[in-house]
């Protein structure tokens, strides 16, 4: 049997392979009458992009009596340089019409369903604003660790690996106006709006760290030095916490966290959007207790479905306030959820861009985080598997026990 490549060992095709591609495309149509639409979906190593794309435009794959279309899977790129390359690279032979960016994470319903929550309901949009939240939260809490992945994962890390992407989307989506219309461009248009109201996240706002030896839901678990593949002295954070602010006229002051890391407690990705108190608080703290505020919680995964906490009167005398929650799960209205993949592939095909990462919205994901990347390398903090990431990052979040909300 042929030994498999190990990821880092797996290389472009030659400018033969391509033509021989080609050849097979073509007597694959001819032979079955088919019209000529094509999907190329690639899936590399971040080296073989450039000559992968280059091998399709030379040989003429680009042009078709149907259509074309080039599906990109993360990473792409690893930062701003090198993802503007890409860009143009891909400019030379494919028009944006044609390009699939992915992000697997907008093909999950409920991040899909944070436009149909905002701009499907007239009630929440008046709330959706500094004058009345506090601050928002994006968490991606996951259990598992780097797995098998190390050849890939070590030169990225969270923040390539996550942050840039997924978390960055569901901030868009949050924090995005209603667009003119339901439509690819007119959504995405208000995504990349978002992206250019951010300042730059300086390393000041960022705390890294990288799980240790711990334990996971009583679980033993290595550290990710000892993790296979991971040299015994990596620098690459497993955790990113993060403070950054939207500099428009609808969020100016109000800060969002976004939180993500590897062998944490609980497997979850939220998105919190707290509220400010009342103005007044004109109950006795003394029996009543300050405010707590509402907080609406939309949870993408697991246990699909979104939270609103708020205070009502527990029962009896003296007067006392108790947070309480109106609840609704996805399970209870519908049939499991369908993967991100299936939706994905299916907009593929029907030639809808509406869930892929438009060019520039690629490149502003990458501006904004281009300070936390540059050199010198970060200060990573360690913190035992089985941990809420390291000690200072509840300090930056202003927020001690991050699982709060999750009950
Ligand atoms: C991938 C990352 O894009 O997303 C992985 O490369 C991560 O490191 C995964 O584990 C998380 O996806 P999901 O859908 O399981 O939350």
């Amino acid at each position: 049997m042929p030994r498999l490549s190990p990821f880092s060992e797996l290389r472009a095709g030659t400018p033969e392979d391509f033509q021989a591609l080609a050849a097979r495309i073509r007597t694959l149509e001819q032979e079955h009458h088919l019209p000529g639409n094509r999907v190329f979906y690639l899936a590399l190593p971040p080296t073989a992009y450039m000559a992968s794309i280059s091998g399709l435009g030379q040989t003429g794959l680009n042009q078709t009596p149907g259509w074309t279309r080039l599906v990109v899977e993360k990473p792409f790129g690893r930062d701003l340089a090198s993802a503007t390359a890409l860009n143009e690279q891909i400019h030379r032979y494919f028009d944006e019409s044609q390009i699939y960016r992915i992000d697997h994470y907008l093909g999950k319903e409920t991040v899909q369903n944070l436009l149909i929550f905002r701009f499907a309901n007239a009630i929440f949009e008046p709330l959706w604003h500094r004058n009345l939240v506090k601050s928002v939260q994006i968490t991606v809490a996951e259990t598992l660790g780097v797995g098998s992945r190390a050849g890939y994962y070590d030169q990225a890390g969270a923040l390539r690996d996550m942050v840039q992407n997924h978390l960055t989307q569901l901030l868009t989506l949050t924090a995005m106006e209603v667009p003119v219309a339901f439509d690819a461009e007119s959504i995405r248009t208000e995504k990349a709006k978002v992206l250019r109201a951010i300042p730059p996240v300086m390393p000041e706002h960022v705390i890294y760290g990288q799980y240790t030896r711990g334990a996971v839901n009583g679980q033993e678990a290595p550290g990710y030095r000892e993790e296979p593949g991971v040299s015994p002295d990596s620098p690459t954070e497993t955790f990113v916490a993060m403070k950054l602010s939207v500099e428009n006229w609808r969020w100016q002051g109000v800060p969002f966290y976004l939180v993500t890391g590897k062998r944490l407690p609980t497997r979850f990705t939220q998105i919190a959007v707290t509220f400010r108190c009342p103005p007044v608080w004109v109950f006795d703290p003394h029996y009543a207790g300050t405010c707590s505020p509402n907080v609406m919680v939309f949870t993408v995964q697991p246990d699909e479905g979104f939270d609103l906490h708020f205070e009502v009167k527990a029962p009896g005398e003296p007067l006392q306030l108790k947070t309480q929650r109106l609840r609704y799960r996805y399970s209870e209205g519908f049939a499991p959820l369908p993967d991100a993949y299936e939706t994905l592939l299916l907009d593929i095909m029907a030639g809808d861009q509406t869930l892929f990462v438009r060019a520039d919205e690629v490149e502003w994901a990458w501006r904004l985080y281009a300070p936390a990347l540059d050199p010198p390398p970060p200060m990573v903090r360690p913190y035992p598997a089985g941990a809420w990431g390291p000690p200072e990052a509840a300090a930056l979040m202003e927020w001690p026990d991050p699982t709060l909300l999750y009950r």
